[in-house]
């Protein structure tokens, strides 16, 4: 049975990625002894991993939590890096291959989980802790409806120390203090909202131990602009027992749902406000300034000229193209309009009463 959902999924997968190859090089194609097309020769031996992953890590194919992890662990890994230097070797899989360094850090609370899950099957490749942490990111974040194809460069070296600690932001940072990390690592306040994004397909375990898998959307298996929407409404609640609060999250607007203190506070600051507006049902606008950003985030520290193009490996994600809408009951007079000089977009609200957001 388990095997013949396999090949079903490798079936897909080659039908995929023959067609992807047609509509996305010019290049003469290369075929793989496993019958797949790609650009280079170099990445066929990604494919085997690639249906890998979507077996042993990602439920074969869903946008779920092995998915979601899959890409904070490529920024927790990522961001352990200065355009000053001496902040680690950026995207260059430490917190996989240092992972009984790096999970010990505040910020990485819950990183545990996945690095335990990914460290086996790395262990069954022959890739760097780097590429294979990198290429889970795309595959994981393909899965889900909406999202871009990340791109996927080939090549990273094995890391040689871990990361020191404090260089991720923390929900109960200041937005001075976020954007001046993200700056020193050489993003701007634009990439960093885009990068945000990622917030769309996201849960937090740690921030309420009482109330693992709550989600920072109503649409957390969808790569949509709901988060952007949602972060602005009137916060009215908090989803822990008792309405209680922990630090790192403010007010949420719904039921189940968890507002992170940082998306609040950046969605609201005049530097990162109208851009963070702009990303509401706009969904091309997000996907393309995500996809950018992160193709930058997942060479922090590599030398791009040693690497080779193996983005034909990663899944072709389904597309969203519905308008987003407001939560049952919400309207625009519940919006915290923070970028006032740029028109609000008109959205439906969906029918009944207020809902409750389930875990994820
Ligand atoms: C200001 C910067 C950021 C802060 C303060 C932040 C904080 C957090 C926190 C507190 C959680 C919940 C952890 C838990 O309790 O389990 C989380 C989850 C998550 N974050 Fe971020 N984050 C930031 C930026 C990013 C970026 C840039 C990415 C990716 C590019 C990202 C991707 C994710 C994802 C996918 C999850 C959900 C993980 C899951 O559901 O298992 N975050 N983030």
């Amino acid at each position: 049975m388990a095997f013949t959902r396999l090949a079903g999924i490798i079936a897909i997968a080659l039908a995929s990625s023959h067609s992807a190859y047609a509509a996305t090089t010019g290049a003469k194609p290369v075929t793989c002894s496993t019958g797949q097309v790609t650009a280079n020769a170099a990445c066929c031996a990604l494919f085997p991993v690639v249906s890998l992953m979507q077996s042993q890590l990602f439920d074969n194919g869903e946008c779920g939590e092995g998915a979601h992890s899959a890409l904070r662990l490529s920024f927790h890994d990522a961001i352990g890096f200065s355009i000053h230097g001496g902040k680690g070797g950026g995207a260059d899989g430490s917190i996989l291959q240092f992972g009984d360094v790096e999970t010990q850090f505040h910020a990485n609370g819950g990183i545990d989980e996945i690095v335990d899950d990914q460290t086996p099957v790395w262990q069954q490749t022959n890739l760097t802790a780097g590429d294979f942490l990198h290429l889970a990111a795309a595959v994981g974040t393909a899965n889900c409806p909406g999202a871009p194809r990340l791109q996927f460069m080939l090549g990273r070296p094995a890391p040689v120390a871990p990361a020191p600690d404090l260089t991720i932001p923390e929900p109960t940072d200041s937005v001075t203090s976020i954007l001046a990390r993200f700056a020193d690592a050489g993003f701007s306040p634009r990439e960093a909202v885009a990068l945000l994004t990622s917030h769309t397909i996201a849960a937090a375990d740690v921030v309420d131990p009482a109330i693992p898998r709550t989600p920072f959307d109503s649409t957390s298996a969808t790569f949509d602009s709901q988060i952007f929407l949602e972060v602005l409404l009137k916060g009215r609640l908090f989803p822990g027992p008792n309405n209680s609060s922990q630090p790192g999250e403010v007010l949420s607007p719904l039921a189940g749902e968890m507002r992170l203190q940082s998306d609040f506070v950046i969605s609201q600051d005049s530097r990162t406000a109208c851009f963070w507006q702009q990303m509401i049902n706009n969904q091309q606008l997000m996907i393309s300034q995500f996809k950018a950003a992160m193709a930058k985030l997942q060479l922090l520290g590599q030398n791009t000229a040693h690497l080779i193009d193996c983005s034909d490996v990663v899944p072709i994600p389904r597309s969203f193209t519905q308008a987003i809408k407001y939560p049952a009951s919400f309207s625009q007079a519940d919006v915290q309009i923070a970028c006032p000089q740029l028109p609000f977009p008109s959205l439906a609200t969906v029918a009944g009463p207020a809902p409750t957001v389930a875990p994820v």
